[in-house]
């Protein structure tokens, strides 16, 4: 054990945020040990932090732990089993439904046992594609449970997106549904999966359909089992402990290229942070409601939907809904009104939908707000307008912080629950404790207060971020640790105040944020890329008033093409929707005769986002020849750019 007994906590209940960021940066490994304390182990660790391997770090090896136990058995046997934990709010299908803790645990022992009948067991990987119902928090409790490893992939990809996942992933069993709900359209899953398996190099022994009323599924015999039929005979399954240090889930995401990273997360460290993540930062008490309003298939689903308040003894909200068009634009705020929601989290996108819709939020005044007590945002940078109008309209705290599916949890935040620190609108506030956040220039050294440059972590990263990529420890080296030795790179750019508030600006890579969904304009270019008459594209990310950013294709054609470029356009337009999906929101692909280039032949994607949002740009000394410029400018304001 590395805490020091009887020495005073470094967390006593009264520190401010500045004074327990300067606690961890003086103990890092008592800080946290001492939280480490809050979580159930089987044996405690050895060591709180394994550093004798860098760039690759582990947390509280030695320690057993069950993730499953510590969302669910603990808090039954400990005073909570009628409390609810889970509420299932579905505008779409006109239900809600609430499952106490002690309901939530049997229907995920229950298919434990399921998972262990079809020959699951530790380390088995099992992918959940499913939309926002129960069942699919259920499967990954139950993956938690007997240790199995889960990959949850978002609904709104396709089958090219989910194939990549199966291949990599390689699960013995697939989690689905019949269908999943989008405002008034029904989506056939099933289809999409069938698909996917095709396509996929490695095929799963069983794929476990939950059918749901809205769309049966036809079932692939010998292959695809009936949730409910298997349900009904299931035997429940305990939880079977495994090592702080084992894979709880893989999360993959958007990288540079088609192929996304398959983010790891571990047990213990996640347990860890996130435990605490739930009282500092989000500052919510064990029995409060707490919601944030994203999708499973994100990080933000993992931590905030299922895992982080079900360590902290919390209700979480899962709503299978919009939030506008379910029915309208206060149905955010029917939610918390209704369940007593407390702390709610979302994604700035979502407030500007509402905005839009509901500019004067006559809206919000339909509902009994009293019991709201602070709103978080994140998921992109909250623009101050969106966060003063969210302010004016509900009348508590609205908190921008900053994270990305690697970290799994905040790195930047006014931790609430440490007492608020100012608000400074368009600023993520300060680095968390854990988080030795660096801004560093081009020749790696760090730069003054107020000059932007490369956001950077020292290393080791805080429990809960990821231990690695899944099957690839050369990759984690070569995305995240090579750049600047010693440190992880977030690749986004921004810089700290001279108060030490922290201002994330943007992607330094070809990642874009399109309604709060990250997405890869590189893998946009190879769908792109595939089509026969396409020679050259470049795809950037452009502003939009509501999604934050959107896609924008620029196509060059091949020589002698003599279809209709609007064909080509909408051609290109529905390949991304199928192999990507369409939360891409790819619909303008722009023939022009020549893209600007370097002269050593790299397309400057950077000056065509400038001229399509309108921004002053230097002409690069580098280009090639600096009148396609002007070429690029008159087609983009043939189509209307730039928008604002
Ligand atoms: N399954 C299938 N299709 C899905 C889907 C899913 N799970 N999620 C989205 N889609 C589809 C939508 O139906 C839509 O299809 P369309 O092109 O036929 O209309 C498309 O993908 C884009 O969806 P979406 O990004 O939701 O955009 P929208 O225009 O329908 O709604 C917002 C805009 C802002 C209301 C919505 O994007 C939103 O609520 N965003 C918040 C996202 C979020 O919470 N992110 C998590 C980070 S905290
Ligand atoms: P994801 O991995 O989907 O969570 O996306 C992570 C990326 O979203 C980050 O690297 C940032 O570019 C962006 N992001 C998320 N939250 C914020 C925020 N509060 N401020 C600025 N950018 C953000």
């Amino acid at each position: 054990m590395n805490s020091t007994p009887n020495a005073p906590p470094l967390q006593s209940s009264r520190s401010s945020q500045d004074e327990v960021y300067a606690a961890w940066l003086k103990e890092p490994e008592r800080f946290w040990a001492e939280a480490a304390d809050a979580v159930q182990w089987y044996q405690r660790w050895e060591r709180v932090l394994d550093a004798s391997r860098p760039p690759f770090y582990r947390w509280f090896p030695g320690g057993v732990v069950n993730t499953c136990y510590n969302a669910l058995d603990w808090h039954v046997a400990h005073g909570r089993a009628d409390q609810p934990a889970l509420i299932y709010d579905s505008p779409v299908t006109g239900s809600i439904r609430t499952f106490t803790y002690r309901e939530l645990l049997t229907e995920v022992a229950r298919f434990a046992g399921v998972l262990i009948g079809q020959g699951v067991g530790r380390g088995d990987r099992v992918i959940i594609y499913m939309p926002m119902v129960p069942e699919a928090a259920i499967a990954m409790l139950a993956c938690a449970r007997i240790g199995a490893i889960h990959s949850v992939v978002f609904g709104g990809f396709a089958s090219h997106e989910l194939a990549a996942r199966i291949s990599h992933a390689e699960p013995k069993l697939i989690v689905s549904a019949s269908c999943g709900i989008e405002v008034n359209r029904v989506v056939p899953y099933k289809p999409l999966l069938d698909k996917a398996i095709e396509l996929a190099s490695v095929q799963p022994r069983h794929c476990i359909i939950l059918q749901r009323p809205q769309a049966a599924a036809p079932m692939v015999s010998g292959r695809d089992l009936d949730w409910s039929e298997l349900m009904a005979s299931a035997q429940p399954a305990e939880c079977v402990p495994v090592a702080a240090t084992d894979p709880l889930y893989i999360l993959y995401t958007s990288g540079t290229t088609g192929m996304p990273k398959g983010v790891v997360r571990d047990n213990g460290g996640h347990l860890v942070a996130l435990k605490w993540s739930m009282t500092h930062i989000y500052g919510v008490a064990p029995g409060e409601v707490y919601w944030a309003a994203s999708d499973l298939g994100w990080t933000v689903g993992h931590s905030y939907i299922v895992y982080g308040p079900l360590f902290n003894g919390n209700t979480t909200v899962l709503y299978e809904g919009k939030p506008v068009g379910t029915p309208d634009p206060g149905a955010f705020w029917r939610v918390i009104s209704q369940h007593r929601v407390r702390v709610f989290f979302t994604a700035p996108t979502a407030v500007r939908a509402i905005k839009r819709d509901d500019p004067n939020g006559a809206h919000v005044r339909r509902y009994d707000l009293s019991g709201f007590r602070t709103f978080f945002l994140a998921g992109e940078r909250c623009d101050p307008d969106t966060l003063h109008w969210a302010e004016r309209q509900l009348g508590v705290p609205v908190i921008d912080h900053w994270w990305q599916t690697e970290t799994g949890w905040p790195i930047g935040a006014n931790c609430v629950g440490l007492g608020m620190l100012p608000v400074k609108p368009g600023s993520c506030t300060k680095a968390v404790a854990g988080y030795d956040v660096r801004i560093l220039g081009e020749d790696g050294h760090e730069l003054p207060a107020a000059q932007t440059g490369n956001i950077a972590i020292r290393l080791p990263l805080p429990p809960g971020c990821l231990p690695t990529l899944w099957n690839n420890d050369e990759g984690y080296v070569r995305s995240y640790l090579s750049r600047y030795p010693g440190y992880y790179l977030t690749a986004d750019a921004g810089y700290k105040d001279e108060d030490g508030y922290l201002w994330v600006m943007g992607r330094t890579d070809d990642i874009i944020n399109v309604a709060g969904h990250r997405l890869s304009t590189g893998a946009m270019e190879e769908v792109l890329a595939s089509h026969p008459d396409v020679a050259e594209c470049a795809v950037m990310g452009v502003a939009d008033d509501i999604k934050g950013e959107i896609p924008l294709g620029l196509i060059v054609l091949k020589a002698g093409v003599g279809r209709p470029p609007d064909a080509i356009a909408q051609e290109l337009a529905r390949m991304v929707r199928e192999q990507i999906g369409p939360v891409a929101a790819f619909r303008t692909a722009l023939v022009v005769q020549r893209l600007p280039k370097t002269r050593s032949g790299k397309i400057l994607r950077g000056t065509i986002k400038k001229i399509a949002d309108g921004m002053e740009y230097r002409v690069p000394p580098t280009i090639d020849d600096p009148t396609i410029l002007d070429e690029i400018t008159a087609a983009l304001a043939a189509i209307g750019y730039p928008r604002r």
